[in-house]
């Protein structure tokens, strides 16, 4: 189901914590990270793996946005909707992303090269509004920056 480089994480995961069930979110990184998202058999066999019961993978998933549960785009994009991004124009930045992309949030493009969701805060409070983009922070954004970054990656393609 996945590869010797991740099954050799899972058997490593598994044996450094004291419980094993604390290896439930990286391992579910992990397999998100070879596969794209979380299939429904991943949260089986993940379960079997940590002597989890699905139902309770699937419940302790529903707390993180991080995990998904269908492919996302190449580029996900996680705009930042919380206090401080709010008062420095993320409504802006979210409804440029939206008109931009012509995908609503929570969408994934056509292409499959982008797909977009709010974030309750990135931890960039300072350097507000700010986007992640896999990952990688982009901070003090305006509108023009932000059309010039998504323009900048629709053009790596
Ligand atoms: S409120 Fe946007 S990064 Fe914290």
């Amino acid at each position: 189901m996945f590869s010797a480089q991740t099954e050799a994480k899972f058997k490593h995961l598994a044996s450094i914590y004291p419980q094993k069930r604390s290896a439930l979110i990286p391992m579910l990184l992990a397999a998100q990270k070879e596969q794209g998202y979380i299939k429904p058999e991943t949260i089986e066999y993940v379960g079997k793996y940590l002597d989890l019961n699905p139902s309770e993978v699937d419940s302790i998933m529903s707390f993180y946005t991080l995990l998904h549960r269908r492919p996302m785009g190449k580029y996900h994009i996680m705009v930042c909707t919380n206090l401080a991004c709010l008062l420095r124009g993320s409504d802006e930045i979210e409804a440029c992303v939206t008109r931009k992309l012509g995908i609503g949030m929570g969408q994934v493009t056509p292409d499959g090269l982008f797909s977009v969701i709010e974030f309750e805060c990135l931890g960039s409070c300072t350097t507000a509004p700010a986007i992640q983009i896999n990952g990688e922070f982009y901070e003090n954004l305006d509108v023009r920056k932000t059309e010039d970054i998504l323009d900048e990656l629709q053009k790596r393609g």
